[in-house]
């Protein structure tokens, strides 16, 4: 175990102001293909086939973004940096994207950080490689520079506020480095005068993401300290360990990303100790969704905004459900993590599949890839 601290100095970045005119020249456009007359002579797929086929990158409605460099982390993981289309509105330090492959012939769909800083020119993401992980394997095996991927909008509220705190705390584990190192380029890039701990643990320098960059920064901003946490197991680091490194932890707001293991050490420390400053988190990986406690009576579905009504056994979640009746709810995660699939249950009960919970609320807000129907429901969607 080995704690390296690396006391950081200097230099300013503008934050550059994102181009938003793509959208505004698209959207009325892809409403006048929408409308009902000139949809019958014209099917908007078909003006999407005949754009891609002039050049990849153009859409009238997808992000897609050119692979223009592809860096070697560490051994198992890689940076993609993109060059996006100009339907790209953007992103916050921490936001992620979905990005959209088709792998053996099946489109698969992924969340990724962005580690790049926002307003800067070309994103990136990193991904580390999982032992038979279908996408993360794809993208490290298959994905060359020069390949077009579609990807969402940046997505995500895990992200550093306007006003910012006089004293924040970025701590990281293993590839949870990715959306804090982002917030540490955007606090450079706007010149923050705060003071700044960035700590992060992995197993060894061989492990270390972003070596370089974090070295850049540590020679280049002035408000950071940096420390490095060897150990040969992440979730073994200890919060006592935490509170050594960083006594005043109590004052720092706190953004935090890493295995379940390290996050949940953490906030319980953060609960057991009644710390005062907030602690925002980000996991990569959803609590387990469990089956239904009550499944298997039929109940019925209806959908206010699309008209469209369905009848489910209560044994999947309403995602997946609404999936299957044709209809294409908005989602990014689909393990309860990015709230893209939150609507309205207008009425009815509804089971959260990851706590169990069961609710009769009316109006309220629910995840519809974690939630399923105990009863007749009517949503917004
Ligand atoms: C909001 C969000 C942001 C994310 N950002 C990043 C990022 O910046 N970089 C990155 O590398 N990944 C990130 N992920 C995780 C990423 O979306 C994928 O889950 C991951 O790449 C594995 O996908 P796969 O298709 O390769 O593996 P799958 O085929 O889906 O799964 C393979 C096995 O690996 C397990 N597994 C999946 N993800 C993880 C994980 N992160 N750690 C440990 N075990 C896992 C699964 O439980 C399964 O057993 C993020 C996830 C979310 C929800
Ligand atoms: S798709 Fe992310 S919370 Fe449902």
């Amino acid at each position: 175990m080995q704690f390296s601290p690396v006391s950081i100095r200097n230099t300013i970045v503008p934050v550059a102001a994102r181009t938003r005119w793509a959208q505004t020249v698209n959207a009325p456009l892809v409403k006048a293909l929408r409308h009902p007359w000139v949809e019958s002579i014209v099917r908007l797929d078909a003006v999407e086939d005949a754009l891609t086929a002039l050049h990849p990158l153009l859409s009238l409605t997808e992000v897609r973004a050119r692979v223009v460099r592809i860096v070697e982390e560490t051994a198992s993981t890689k940076t993609f940096v993109l060059q996006p289309n100009a339907l790209w509105a953007g992103a916050q330090a921490g936001q992620f994207v979905r990005v959209q492959l088709e792998i053996n012939g099946r489109r698969v769909e992924r969340a990724y950080s962005l580690s790049s800083r926002p307003g800067a020119r070309r994103i990136a993401f990193t991904t580390k490689r999982q032992q038979q992980g279908l996408v993360s394997s794809h993208l490290h095996t298959s994905v060359k520079v020069g390949d077009v991927l579609t990807i969402s909008q940046a997505l995500g509220e895990f992200v550093l506020p306007d006003a910012l705190p006089a004293k924040l705390l970025l701590l990281s584990a293993g590839s949870g480095i990715t959306p804090v190192i982002s917030m540490l380029r955007d606090l450079k890039a706007r010149n923050f005068q705060g003071d700044v701990v960035f700590l992060h643990v992995c197993r060894a320098p061989d492990d270390l993401i972003f070596a370089q960059p974090l070295q850049s920064l540590a020679a280049d901003f002035p408000n950071v300290r940096l420390v490095l946490h060897y150990d040969t197991r992440a979730d073994s680091f200890s919060p006592e360990g935490l509170a050594q490194q960083v006594p005043d932890l109590s004052e720092r707001s706190t953004w935090m990303c890493g295995p379940a293991g390290f996050m949940d050490a953490i906030s319980a420390y953060w609960d057991s100790e009644g710390l005062p400053a907030p602690l925002w988190s980000e996991r990569f990986v959803g609590a387990p969704i469990l089956p239904s406690t009550a499944p298997g009576t039929p109940v019925l579905v209806s959908c206010a905004g699309s008209g469209t009504t369905f009848t489910t056994q209560g044994t999947d979640p309403l995602l997946v459900q609404a999936e299957r009746a044709g209809l294409s709810p908005k989602h990014g995660c689909r393990i309860g993590i990015c709230r893209s699939c939150q609507c309205i249950k207008t009425s009815g009960t509804v089971e959260n599949l990851q706590t169990g919970e069961v609710s009769s609320a009316p109006n309220e807000l629910i995840r519809l890839c974690i939630s399923t129907a105990r009863s007749d429901v009517a949503l917004s969607l």
